[in-house]
């Protein structure tokens, strides 16, 4: 096994899945004027050392991944975030694009940003601890998108990114996340998901990538959710994996799913039904931002003082998540 293999497994295995808490300052703000606290650095750091100093953290929670911002800050005892994270035993990780913009060309779609100066700032974040990172490539679905320009030049992206991530001596995620926003099937979302994976992986290969040295963060196969035409939890399982079995090389250890929008419920749900049909070799888990942290900030945010509500509600998040990338969740466990 090459290091970064290990690593990768270490992160996802047991049931372990990621946090990830990488919400730009831009996005972080907006979830937290939903709940009325302002967007300030020690607000942010707050709420986060809460998720980070929970208990759950040990059994549940492999990586973490962080902004910018955040690496850098100081917890409350004194340790370095990267620390705090390594003490419960899971891997600190890195964000390291730096957003999605309008596509040159295709300005109605998005190419993300960040490539030039990433081997520098690689070995700063490599410094600081972060021993994985993540770079998310978005695509939306409509008549005429993704195009294949988009499909291409983000494919194009991500396999720079990786290649440049596993000189440094870290595990990149590979994240191509095709939004559920819209009408369309999910067969088309099948379709179109299947495409996007494969032409990352076509330009991974191009690239050169270990691809036993990466995990895959994609989005689950959904109706777009303004579509009449809703499939049930098991068929999402069903053309996720169809989806995941045809597209993804063997070598690649594990897929860590990202929430997209689906409530916490419903990402555990069909976490749960993916592991118990996983007819692949693949480890199936998490990598969720909204589906581990919604129901904790809103508890927060009631009251920040009150540290124990918020670990509680998180600590039940991430075990519910963790028995469904066992294929062991229930609804009677969930409402216990
Ligand atoms: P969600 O689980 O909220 O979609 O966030 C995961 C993520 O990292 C998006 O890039």
């Amino acid at each position: 096994m090459s290091e970064l293999n290990k690593i990768a497994v270490k992160i996802i295995s047991n049931g372990k899945g990621i946090l990830a808490a990488d919400e730009s300052n831009a996005t972080m703000t907006k979830r937290l004027e939903v709940v009325n606290i302002n967007s300030t650095p020690d607000n942010r750091l707050s709420f986060r050392e809460i998720l980070f100093s929970s208990e759950e953290m040990k059994d549940c929670i492999g990586g973490v991944i962080l902004y910018d911002e955040t690496i850098n800050q100081t917890a409350s005892s004194g340790k370095s975030i990267p620390d705090l994270i390594s003490s419960s035993g899971a891997v600190p990780g890195i964000k390291v694009d730096t957003g999605a913009k309008n596509l040159a060309n295709s300005p109605e779609e998005k190419i993300t940003e960040g490539l030039d100066g990433l081997r520098d700032r690689l070995k700063k974040y490599y410094a600081l601890g972060a021993r994985f990172t993540k770079w998310r490539g978005v695509y939306s679905i409509s008549e005429k998108y993704p195009s294949e320009l988009a499909i291409s030049c983000n494919a194009h992206a991500l396999a720079r990114y990786s290649a440049l991530v596993q000189e440094s001596g870290m595990v990149p995620i590979v994240e191509p996340e095709v939004l559920m926003d819209g009408n369309h099937s999910a067969d088309v979302c099948l379709s179109k998901t299947s495409e996007v994976i494969k032409k990352c992986f076509d330009e991974l290969i191009l690239h050169k990538v270990d691809l036993s040295g990466i995990i895959l963060k994609p989005n689950m196969i959904l109706a777009g959710n303004k579509s009449k035409n809703k499939i049930s939890n098991e068929e999402v399982s069903l053309k996720t994996l169809e989806c995941l079995k045809n597209c993804v090389p063997n070598e690649v250890p594990g897929i860590a799913f990202l929430s997209g929008g689906q409530s916490e419920i419903e990402a555990t749900e069909n976490l749960n039904l993916i592991n118990k049909n996983n007819n692949t070799n693949f480890i199936m888990t998490y990598s969720y931002g909204r589906a581990l942290q919604q129901s904790a900030l809103k508890v927060w945010s009631k009251n920040i003082k009150d540290i124990e509500t918020t670990q509680n509600t998180f600590n039940h998040r991430a075990k519910m998540c963790t028995l469904a990338a066992q294929g062991k969740w229930s609804s009677e466990l969930e409402n216990k």
